[in-house]
């Protein structure tokens, strides 16, 4: 894609992706959620720094600026960040017989439709089939969910986040052989 490049993040990076990735819960998510459950999203959803230290989780700039970012996994974790309402599990997978994870996918408001999620997943199948996984999953938000099942995802289990005053975020457990 003319005019996009791609990097791993570091923990330099982490003021802007947060940035990024609120304006994205808020933004993005509107014609597929309620305006209550977007305000629970930034609680489920969100940066688990993990990833970074990993050097597993990939930025998309243009020119300098930030327009988009999403990563894979190693580590059992599904979903959720540092501050998230939902439990983390950094155990090591087995690439022979688990599914590498596909973490938090986020494109800028201003720049979505453009290819952003499609180039990030290519990224993280390409990086999590070089270190011998032959599957990936992911929980996908019911934003995600088109760009998800336009690259060859079928989904796996249909949840609900954790209610917080009777309000739950639907999610759905997504993946596909590579
Ligand atoms: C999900 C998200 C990252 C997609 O980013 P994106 O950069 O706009 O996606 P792409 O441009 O790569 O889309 C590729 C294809 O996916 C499908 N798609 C993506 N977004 C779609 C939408 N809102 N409605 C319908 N189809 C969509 C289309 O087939 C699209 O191809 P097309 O534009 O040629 O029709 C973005 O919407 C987002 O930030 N959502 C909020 C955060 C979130 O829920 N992340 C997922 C966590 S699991």
């Amino acid at each position: 894609m003319s005019g996009f490049h791609h990097r791993i993040a570091t923990e330099a990076d982490i003021p802007a992706i947060r940035d990024l990735m609120a304006r994205a819960i808020a933004v993005n998510q509107t014609a597929f959620l309620t305006p209550a459950q977007i305000a629970l999203s930034h609680s489920v959803m969100g940066l688990d720094t993990q990833i970074i230290a990993d050097g597993t989780y990939f930025l998309i700039e243009r020119g300098e600026t930030l327009v988009g970012c999403g990563g894979w996994s190693a580590r059992a974790t599904l979903y959720g960040g540092d501050a998230s309402i939902v439990a983390r599990d950094p155990a090591p997978l087995d690439p022979a017989k688990d599914a590498a994870r596909v973490r938090a996918m986020y494109t800028d408001p201003t720049q979505v439709r453009q290819g952003i999620g499609r180039m990030i997943l290519d990224l993280c199948e390409g990086a999590a089939r070089a270190a011998g996984f032959s599957r990936t999953e992911m929980m996908a938000t019911l934003s995600g969910e088109p760009l998800y099942r336009a690259c060859g995802y079928l989904p796996i289990e249909y949840v609900q986040s954790p209610p917080v005053d009777g309000v739950s975020v639907p999610l759905i457990r997504m993946g596909k052989t590579l």
